[in-house]
């Protein structure tokens, strides 16, 4: 008898609609247009503006809707929803749990994974893993960020790059060895000093001081994570195609963390791939965190062809980072 795999059987995927553009940060902060265009890659990102009143769950449920629509399932027959977030609704209650309510997932349990923007990465490994052992039949993944409620729009080091997003993922049961093939996910808390929010959690929990001291916002030392992630994401790539015996010439399509162009391109560079296999939509969209690989796939969906040797990498706060090798299934 053939092995379970675990397939991508359907992707969804929502931005929200008002777009932030490079001009309107010229207003914003000391920073111009063609300064973040070639330390970056991104021309604009979208932002679900506070006075919608919304958290990280509307774009959450309106991706997993899109899912849900395009493949025509009956939201009754999903065993799990995980959402992969840096970004939840709120501290303890569970942010997916609200959701999978709200699509009408009324049969599945539900909880919040969070490993910074490998989020996504990691809940790929959850969800196969379930399915693989045979315990579930469909578990939907949504990576979802309003990293707008966590950004200072006075810090130009992080509001040129950060957006809002969410995509969904299906995963189900492949018997033709298809789906999630190898994973290799990494860690190491030393580095939770250069990104990261230091109020808010339980080591530093909301005071007057922490409010007047900006604690509740996102801060990076954008070069050192720089040099970190630069390395290490072609580092875990390249280790999964070694361990696979893939050459570049066997990678249909790169789906890497969108951060900085400048990170992607050393990573598709040390994979040996042409521009034409890696996948990109960071001059949209910025970086939105857990939301960044599944938006890819929503977005390039038409292109993939069932079989399509498919590398994702990621690198984020923690620091957490890894690839995973999978084969598009439809
Ligand atoms: O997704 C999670 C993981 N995150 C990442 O992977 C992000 C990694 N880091 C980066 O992408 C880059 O470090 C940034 C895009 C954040 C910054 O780019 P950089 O090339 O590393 O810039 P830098 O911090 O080394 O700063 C270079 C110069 C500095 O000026 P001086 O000291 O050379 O005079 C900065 O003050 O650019 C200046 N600068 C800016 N100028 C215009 C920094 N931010 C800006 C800005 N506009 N927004």
């Amino acid at each position: 008898m053939s092995k379970t795999t675990a397939a991508i059987t359907a992707v969804g995927g929502y931005v929200p609609k008002f777009v932030l553009t490079n001009n309107m940060l010229e207003d914003m902060v000391d920073t111009n247009d063609e300064w973040i265009i070639s330390r970056t890659g991104i021309k604009e990102r979208r932002v679900l503006k506070p006075e919608e009143g919304q958290g990280t769950s509307y774009l959450a449920i309106k991706a997993a809707e899109d899912l849900i629509q395009k493949k025509n399932i009956d939201p009754k027959e999903i065993d799990l929803v995980i959402i992969a977030t840096a970004t939840p609704d709120s501290m303890v209650a569970s942010t997916a749990a609200f959701v999978a309510s709200e699509i009408g997932a009324v049969n599945a349990f539900a909880y919040d994974l969070l490993a910074a923007c490998s989020s996504f990465l990691f809940g790929m490994s959850t969800a196969a893993s379930y399915i693989e052992s045979g315990r579930y039949k469909k578990v939907l993944l949504i990576g979802a960020d309003k990293m707008s409620s966590i950004i200072d729009y006075t810090d130009r080091t992080t509001c040129i790059i950060f957006g809002d997003g969410a995509g969904a993922a299906l995963f189900e049961p492949n018997e033709e060895g298809l789906g999630l093939q190898d994973e290799y996910l990494r860690a190491d808390g030393t580095g939770r000093q250069f990104l990261g929010m230091d109020a808010g959690g339980s080591l530093m929990p909301a005071t007057e001081e922490t409010v007047k001291n900006r604690k509740h916002f996102i801060y990076q030392e954008g070069r050192t994570v720089f040099k970190f992630a630069v390395s290490n994401m072609a580092n875990v790539a390249e280790t999964i195609m070694k361990r696979n015996n893939l050459e570049h010439t066997d990678v249909s399509w790169l789906v890497p963390h969108q951060a900085n162009k400048r990170i992607i391109d050393a990573t598709a560079n040390r994979m040996g791939l042409e521009d034409s296999k890696v996948l990109m939509n960071i001059e949209r969209y910025g970086n939105t965190t857990s939301a960044t690989l599944p938006l890819l796939l929503a977005d390039f969906e038409s292109q993939m062809k069932k079989g399509d040797n498919l590398v994702f990498a990621a690198f984020g706060g923690g620091f957490t980072w890894g690839s995973i090798y999978l084969k598009w299934a439809y």
